[in-house]
């Protein structure tokens, strides 16, 4: 007997960001993020149970050794919940629409769409079938064990995660659902991803999380981000507050960054052609009053967040003005998603 899930998850973008934890990756400052459509990844996971467990990973069709350690790692924090992971062989494939690496996400989604399947082949296992609000939350803390930004891959439009001042849901264990309390006019955002550079990360953000814990500026940085993060929920309830969203948005991209480079043991993400695009920004959206802005992931990639009415000027734009800064002019048109999806077929499938 062998069970068997499928799911497609996606990556997410935070706008408050997530830079620094504590024991079993809960977060030092609360983070809201938009979830993402076109980055994401599709993932099929099978488990045969048997006397001892056994791992195999696959990566785009092909065996992927590399993972394990990490994925290894993850089940031994969930597996006194699900104890068929320890004796079963266990085979992961999956695809990503994206770059590894690239300072997008993937964690997020791949996490999120391992611990949708481990969740889906429990029910399977149990003869359960609700997913009702807490097994969205179960899996968002799953996921949250996996990579902390994957707790917030889990709903639709925009998550929440950490314990937030005026938000007596909110919790550092799993992210909760914010689509009810984002505006449509934001639900509408296009994210359009310019790969500035596709190579590997230099510095992953696992050590990046633990610099924090001896950074100078640990503090003023917690606290500037709870700040923020009361400020933008209430610039998420109105497009009037647009100029509110555009500040926090970009500030918090920059705050990143800026740890990044005054930490104990400096490093720089960024590249000069990530600072052109800035400014680039800046001017065209001064000229022009299109309310467009960026934010980074931990890369130097840059992600354009505008409303979707103004997709035909920002990509003409994009082409002429932005793209001569892109190593390969490469860029993803991603935009605010639906969250994750189960799929009716191996991911093999899909691809072959
Ligand atoms: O989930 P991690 O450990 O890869 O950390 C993600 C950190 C940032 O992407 C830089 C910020 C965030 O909140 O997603």
């Amino acid at each position: 007997m062998s069970y068997s899930s499928s799911w497609r998850s996606p990556s997410n973008i935070a706008l408050i960001k997530y830079w620094g934890k504590h024991e079993l990756q809960l977060p030092r400052n609360p983070s809201l993020s938009f979830t993402l459509s076109a980055c994401h990844t599709d993932m099929t996971m099978t488990a045969t149970p048997e006397q001892h467990g056994s791992l195999t990973v696959l990566f785009e069709g092909n065996p992927k050794p590399a993972f394990e350690n990490k994925i290894r790692s993850f089940f031994s924090r969930i597996d006194t919940y699900f104890p068929w992971l320890r004796n079963s062989a266990i085979v992961i494939d999956s695809f990503n629409t994206f770059p590894h690496g690239a300072g997008i996400a993937s964690s997020a989604s791949a996490m999120s769409a391992m611990a949708l399947c481990i969740k889906d082949i429990d029910d399977q296992i149990h003869h359960r079938s609700i997913r009702d609000t807490a097994w969205w939350s179960q899996v968002s803390e799953m996921a949250r064990l996996g990579s902390g930004s994957a707790s917030r891959s889990v709903f639709p439009t925009a998550a929440l995660w950490g314990i937030s001042d005026g938000v007596p849901s909110s919790s550092d264990h799993f992210a909760i659902p914010w689509h009810q309390e984002v505006h449509p006019f934001y639900s509408n955002f296009e994210d359009t991803i310019l790969i500035v550079k596709d190579d590997e990360k230099a510095v992953s953000s696992t050590v990046g999380h633990q610099l924090m814990e001896l950074h100078p500026y640990a503090g003023a940085r917690y606290t500037t981000a709870k700040e923020n993060l009361v400020r933008l929920i209430m610039a998420l309830k109105s497009p009037d507050l647009i100029d509110h969203f555009i500040t926090i948005c970009e500030a918090e991209a920059l705050h990143l960054h800026a740890l990044m480079m005054s930490g104990p043991n400096p490093f720089v993400l960024v590249e000069p052609a990530t600072i052109s695009i800035i400014k680039e920004i800046w001017r065209f959206r001064k000229e022009n009053g299109i309310p467009v802005c960026f934010t980074l992931d931990a890369g130097p990639n840059v992600h354009l967040l505008y409303p979707a009415s103004y997709k035909t000027e920002i990509l003409q734009w994009i082409r002429s003005a932005l793209l001569p800064f892109c190593d390969k002019q490469e860029f993803i048109e991603d935009r605010i998603g639906k969250g994750p999806e189960k799929l009716s077929a191996p991911v093999s499938h899909h691809h072959s």
